[in-house]
């Protein structure tokens, strides 16, 4: 079944005006064509603009309350079309279904909170020098907002820009990573459906090269928000500032756990091989380096690669698999570079390392979960972010050398500390520059609820979700009534 993917603008589906597509395949077997997607033009990012821009001046009058009905009814839309959006994201982009499945879950309870923030606060009143006056705050839509997506979370990434820029009054240019841009259009489909009034979210595929850079250079297009590479990413920032626009960036980690020798290393274990493993590793958030007290080391390297080795490789449709494919062969291409990398640096392969031999993985892009170890911190692999299933670990003497190590690092997304010690916990929670911290938890994961982002070159020093959403998808007017 090949799925044809076409643009929505201002509440249509339509063909790209040059009519050229891009193919989207299935990592999992390359001979699969998943579907095709438009292969858009500047024109057509520009009638999306249009489209967007109109829709604004009679969405930004409706109430938010108003708004998050049609928020609240995406998301039973969504809720009742899990398994249709998972399956597709899966032979997409690799996933294992369940972790599709529950990413879609994810989506839904993204769409309800931000469907219940039309209901809350969205200013303040301030006390006047002048005895009579009414000084208050108001949050004002920003106008049209770009939103440009990865295909690592196919759903929960999109849903969490889209949701909240709806929410307070903004339209939507969404384009998503071509490699799952059939999942992003079930999405849009989703709030088509919701009744959603046309232009108000319009979607567009097609290159980055040709139309992330043609919102970046559209006066029309207020901000953008960006999940991706660092690369893409700083010639956004460096773009919308030239233009005196806001955006939003949240790029690559590095993310180290720290494991104490007081640590419940089974535990430890465990978290520290999910967090390197889950999503095969794709994962701004995915564990990269284990830092180990010395005392400890062995028994947890013993754990991990026990664990390791059980892990089951293969498509991510098939029952009984822990970990699908790559996503594409440039993303193959450049994990093996890495573990090649590493051999050549002198860290020790102790698991994985190889493509697996399997007749169900001939035709994918399969790699073994790969653990090293005698890594040192300034090797390339303890270095740069892998983008997959590669975690490194490191002999330390103390927490304060494992902090220290950890944050001579360029990210600072996420990080986890293995202790029992409450102390311990405090003084990693103070010193560690990340923008999420876990003690005794996976370095991945995100609530809606919750603030989400990384320090240094992990992000524009903005938060995604939560209340921090408000911050980026609103400005704030400062209104004084004298009577
Ligand atoms: C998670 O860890 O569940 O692209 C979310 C990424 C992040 C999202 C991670 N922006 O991997």
């Amino acid at each position: 079944m090949t799925l044809t993917t076409l643009n929505f603008i201002n509440g249509e589906w339509v063909s790209a005006q040059n009519g050229s597509f891009i193919r989207s395949i299935n990592p999992s077997d390359f001979n699969e064509v998943v579907g095709t997607i438009a292969d858009s033009t500047i024109e057509d990012l520009d009638d999306a603009v249009q489209a967007a821009k109109r829709a604004g001046v009679s969405w930004r009058k409706l109430s938010a309350v108003d708004r998050g009905n049609f928020l609240h009814k995406a998301a039973d839309i969504l809720e009742n079309n899990v398994d249709e959006i998972a399956e597709i994201a899966t032979r997409e982009m690799g996933k294992v279904l369940h972790e599709m499945k529950g990413e879609v879950k994810r989506g839904v309870a993204i769409l309800r909170y931000f469907a219940q923030e039309g209901m809350r606060q969205t200013g303040e009143v301030l006390p006047s020098a002048q005895s009579n006056n009414f000084l208050y705050t108001k949050r004002v839509p920003i106008g049209v907002v770009g939103i440009i997506t990865p295909w690592n979370f196919p759903v929960a990434i999109p849903l969490w820009k889209i949701a909240p820029a709806l929410i307070y009054g903004n339209t939507v240019v969404f384009k998503s990573a071509s490699e799952t841009g059939i999942t992003a259009a079930k999405l849009v489909e989703v709030f088509n459906q919701a009744g959603i009034p046309g232009g108000v979210i319009n979607f567009i595929n097609g290159k980055g090269s040709v139309i992330g850079q043609g919102m970046v250079e559209h006066n029309d297009i207020h901000a953008i928000s960006f999940t991706g590479s660092n690369e893409v990413g700083k010639q956004i920032a460096i773009g919308m500032a030239a233009r005196g626009a806001k955006y939003q960036l949240e790029m690559g980690g590095k993310n180290p756990v720290i494991v104490l020798e007081d640590a419940d290393l089974d535990l430890a274990a465990n978290l520290t091989v999910l967090g390197a493993m889950k999503q095969t590793g794709q994962r701004c958030t995915a564990t990269s380096k284990a830092f180990v007290q010395r005392s400890v080391y062995d028994r947890f390297k013993e754990r991990v690669i026990e664990k390791v080795q059980s892990l089951k490789v293969g498509p991510g449709l098939f029952n009984g698999i822990d970990m699908g494919p790559l996503a594409s062969k440039n993303q193959l291409d450049s994990v093996v570079d890495y573990i090649d990398k590493g051999l050549t640096e002198g860290a020790t392969l102790l698991a994985g390392g190889r493509i697996p031999m399997g007749s169900e993985c001939k035709n994918g892009f399969f790699i073994e979960p790969t653990v090293f170890g005698n890594v040192t911190n300034n090797m390339v692999i303890a270095k740069e972010e892998i983008f997959g299933p590669v975690l490194c670990l490191i002999k330390v003497e103390s927490l304060d050398e494992a902090i220290e190590l950890a944050n001579d690092n360029m990210y600072g997304l996420s990080a986890s500390l293995f202790t029992k010690d409450l102390a311990k916990a405090f003084i990693f929670a103070d010193q560690i520059e990340a923008g999420l911290v876990q003690i005794n938890g996976e370095t991945g994961g995100a609530e809606p609820q919750a603030p989400f982002g990384g320090m240094k070159a992990s992000s524009s020093h903005s938060r995604e979700q939560g209340q921090a959403a408000k911050e980026f998808f609103t400005t704030i007017k400062t209104i004084t009534i004298t009577p």
